[in-house]
């Protein structure tokens, strides 16, 4: 018994239409999908510590300003959200070289990049999200000129806040995707933050061990994913010490 309308249903989400015009319920699933999704896994709790990380992450981004789709979360599994227009890219930053990028490039994994690199990729899942230019944005109408200039910002200040947050803690931001989508205030239309920010969507190394705290640990089959994503939760200081629930603040790494 469905017990409100289904939007979407993708890999590791579902969209539920929300309580309110122009909101959504995003539901988190524990679906693990890696290249395309030929390498598929259920993992227990992934949704659930995504739920929440992404919430954290969200909300300490909307606490210096930069606007995104997050509203509340419901419980466990589910956040309210913001529905918008999603803008059909992914958009990567990277500050060290890995996946990807040093495959196509011939770069070693863990080089540190001059300064932080943007991609865009064509969010369309039977060409595999190929990878874009602005040229291609602009000519094909997936986005204005301006619109990619206010992109390429606001993922450049969530790059610094990101990197910031998470050394902190001990934690090197290697690189990391987000989605971005339109809303409208009156006749002005605004670009703001979507999807979600987790250790499914960012690359996230130990400092001090190089230790892999995120999907590349399903991808690479390098150990449990929920003893990783556990550990970047207990160090945002969202799980305590020992175990689940708590309210620890955030731990200093030395
Ligand atoms: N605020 C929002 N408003 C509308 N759509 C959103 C919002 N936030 C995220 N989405 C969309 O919801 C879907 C989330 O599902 P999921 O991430 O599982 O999809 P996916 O299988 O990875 O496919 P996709 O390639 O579309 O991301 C994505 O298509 C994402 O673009
Ligand atoms: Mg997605």
């Amino acid at each position: 018994m469905a017990r409100r309308r289904l939007v979407y249903e993708g890999k590791a989400k579902i969209l539920y239409e929300g309580p309110e015009p122009g909101t959504y319920v995003q539901y988190f699933k524990d679906d693990a999908t890696a290249f395309n999704a030929e390498k598929f896994d259920v993992i227990d709790g992934k949704g659930v510590l995504n739920n929440r990380i992404s919430e954290h992450i969200m909300t300490a981004l909307t606490g210096i300003g930069i606007p995104n789709h997050f509203i509340r979360r419901i419980n466990m599994r589910e956040q309210l959200i913001r529905a918008c227009e999603i803008i059909p890219l992914e958009v990567v930053v990277r500050n060290v070289a890995a996946g990807s990028l040093s495959k196509r490039l011939g770069i070693d994994e863990g080089t540190a990049l001059p300064r932080p690199i943007i991609e865009f990729y064509y969010k369309d899942d039977k060409l595999g999200d190929p990878m874009v230019t602005e040229e291609h944005i602009v000519a094909f109408n997936w986005a204005a000129q301006q619109d990619i200039d206010d992109i390429i910002s606001l993922a450049l200040r969530v790059n610094d806040f990101l990197s910031g947050l998470f050394l902190g803690v001990g934690i090197k931001l290697v690189d990391f995707k987000v989605e971005t989508g339109r809303i409208w205030d009156g006749d002005f239309q605004r670009i703001i933050l979507a999807d979600e920010i987790s250790p499914d969507s960012c690359r996230l190394w130990d400092v001090k061990t190089g230790q892999k705290l995120d999907k590349d640990v399903f991808r690479r089959d390098l150990g449990s994913l929920t003893d990783a994503y556990s550990e970047v939760a207990r160090r945002l200081g969202i799980l305590p010490e020992g175990g689940k629930g708590g309210k620890a603040g955030p731990k200093l790494v030395h």
